[in-house]
């Protein structure tokens, strides 16, 4: 018989399990993937009786699911495995409670999601473990961010590990539940056709872009003390970098994809003091508009302690020492407010060096375009004879559509959908390992320590636009632009 799980989440009435956690798991359950889910014990510190917490998913799920997954016998059976449980993070007599009510029907696999303040994460381990509620099935699955720094990232694994080996640990990253993301795995070795091209001999510049229209929103206060760098770069984009530029792993296991992917970011050259004004650029957002909307500058809507000290945009020139990508310059950038909402990868091949045809040859270059939202495709950028009846042939830009086939999209589903049924089964894949996430942390260290002793500036953008001319001009003094 198949391992039977029961699902605990701390944070249950918070955010992230509101808007993503309890959709995910409902349509989990409209698909029929969620068999094996015996119970989701949600928890918050209240007092919330069990059918009054029913009530409220009820409502919430109707507001964020789209209208047409609503099912109402598929919500009577979610509603039947859905609790409510108060538990505060230091009171041992909430989890002893918990452990009871685990021990009751005794799932074969118990897995703890953590939503909630990281800080919190030691203690909510301590305690499992002390009220008996952990066994070598147990998993525990962590939110970001996890730390601010190596040493703060460290800390919170140290104290995970004391109670959760490595194999039952599973830290997330949603951009790696993306769609595209995997896709990205299937077309660097699955295409015989591009596998020879994935190098420095034929890959002109690598850019990673996620771009957001948003500002801090309700976040200012955790925002003002973290920044774009540790929000975004430390994760999402680095993440997104280990599996563009990783070598091919032995086999799809976890700990193979895992092993190349970190192999990558130890190959990252730390940034400098010396370095950091060519290779970096920090910006805050002024007033300005974003889709013909006034919004207010950052100063202006978030009177945050060391909100001046922290930046809201950051483009970086990264490289990576090793054999395959020596002399490829990897462009990041990422920033709130700005012109529109997109995350994109752009691998640009090298250009021909001599052009037969009517065009610049600075025009000819190929590119593979992965977008991962707003919507999730991959196209290649080739180039043909402009039709027509000129003397000299001229070429334009073609799109390869490589995600437009009807199979592909009736398939969506949100990347929280992916992960938790990962977790559920147990599968790592897609879960970032400690020595990625410390690793990660050394790099992003090396780029905070340079612009403390370099004292870089943080300079000021318009809302609405792609953030300072500065960004513009870390790529154009190399001969590049940003694909836009
Ligand atoms: N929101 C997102 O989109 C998002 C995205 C990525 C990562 N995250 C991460 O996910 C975590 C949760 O974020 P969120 O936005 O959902 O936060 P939130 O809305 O502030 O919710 C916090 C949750 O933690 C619970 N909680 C707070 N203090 C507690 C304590 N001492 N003991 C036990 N439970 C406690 C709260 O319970 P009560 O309110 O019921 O007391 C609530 O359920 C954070 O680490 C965040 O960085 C969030």
């Amino acid at each position: 018989m198949s391992q039977t799980v029961d699902l605990v989440i701390f944070g249950g009435t918070g955010d992230l399990s509101t808007r993503k956690l309890l959709p995910a798991l409902y349509q989990l359950h409209r698909h029929g993937l969620a068999d094996r889910l015996q119970r989701i014990v949600a928890t918050g510190r209240g007092e919330i009786d069990q059918e009054t917490f029913r009530a409220e998913a009820h409502a919430n799920l109707q507001t964020f699911l789209p209208e047409r997954d609503w099912d109402a016998a598929v919500w009577e059976r979610f509603r039947d495995r859905l609790h409510y449980m108060q538990i505060q993070a230091d009171n041992d007599e909430h989890f002893t409670r918990l452990a009871d009510l685990l021990a009751q029907h005794n799932a074969t696999v118990k897995l703890f999601y953590l939503a909630t303040l990281p800080s919190l994460y030691g203690d909510i381990c301590s305690h499992l473990q002390a009220a008996g509620a952990v066994d070598h099935h147990s998993r525990v699955v962590l939110e970001k961010p996890l730390g601010h720094d190596l040493a703060s990232c460290h800390e919170i694994n140290r104290q995970v590990a004391a109670v959760f080996g490595e194999e039952a640990t599973f830290r997330i990253d949603h951009y790696l539940g993306k769609e595209t993301v995997q896709n990205l795995l299937a077309v660097r070795f699955g295409n015989p056709l591009l596998h020879p091209l994935w190098n420095n001999t034929f890959v002109d510049n690598v850019q990673i872009t996620v771009a957001e229209e948003i500002g801090v929103e309700g976040r200012g206060s955790y925002y003002a003390k973290t920044g774009a760098l540790r929000d975004m770069v430390q994760n999402h984009l680095l993440q997104v970098l280990s599996i563009v530029a990783m070598e091919p792993p032995t086999s799809l296991d976890p700990t193979d994809i895992r092993d190349e992917k970190v192999k990558v970011l130890r190959c990252l050259e730390p940034i400098t003091a010396a370095n950091a004004k060519e290779r970096s650029v920090r910006g805050r957002y002024d007033a300005g508009a974003v889709k013909g909307e006034a919004v207010s500058g950052f100063l202006e809507e978030a009177e945050y302690k060391d909100a001046e000290t922290t930046e809201t945009f950051v483009a970086l020139k990264a490289t990576i020492n090793n054999w395959r990508w020596a002399g490829v310059p990897f462009y990041l950038r990422t920033g709130k407010r700005l012109s529109r909402r997109y995350s994109e990868i752009v691998i640009e091949f090298k250009k021909l060096s001599f052009s037969l045809f009517a065009n610049d040859p600075n025009e000819l270059s190929n590119k593979l375009v992965i977008r991962l939202q707003p919507e999730e495709t991959i196209s290649l950028h080739t180039l043909n004879k402009k039709p027509g009846l000129t003397r000299k042939l001229r070429l334009q830009p073609v799109e390869l559509h490589l995600t437009e086939d009807p199979q592909h999209k009736g398939v969506s589903y949100d990347a929280y959908e992916r992960l938790l049924l990962d977790a559920i089964n147990g599968d790592q894949t897609l879960f970032m390992r400690r020595d990625e996430v410390e690793t990660a942390w050394r790099w992003i260290d090396s780029v905070i320590a340079a612009w403390d002793e370099a004292g870089t500036p943080i300079k000021p953008y318009n809302s609405g636009t792609m953030g300072p001319g500065a960004a513009t001009a870390l790529v154009a003094v190399d001969g590049r632009n940003w694909y836009e």
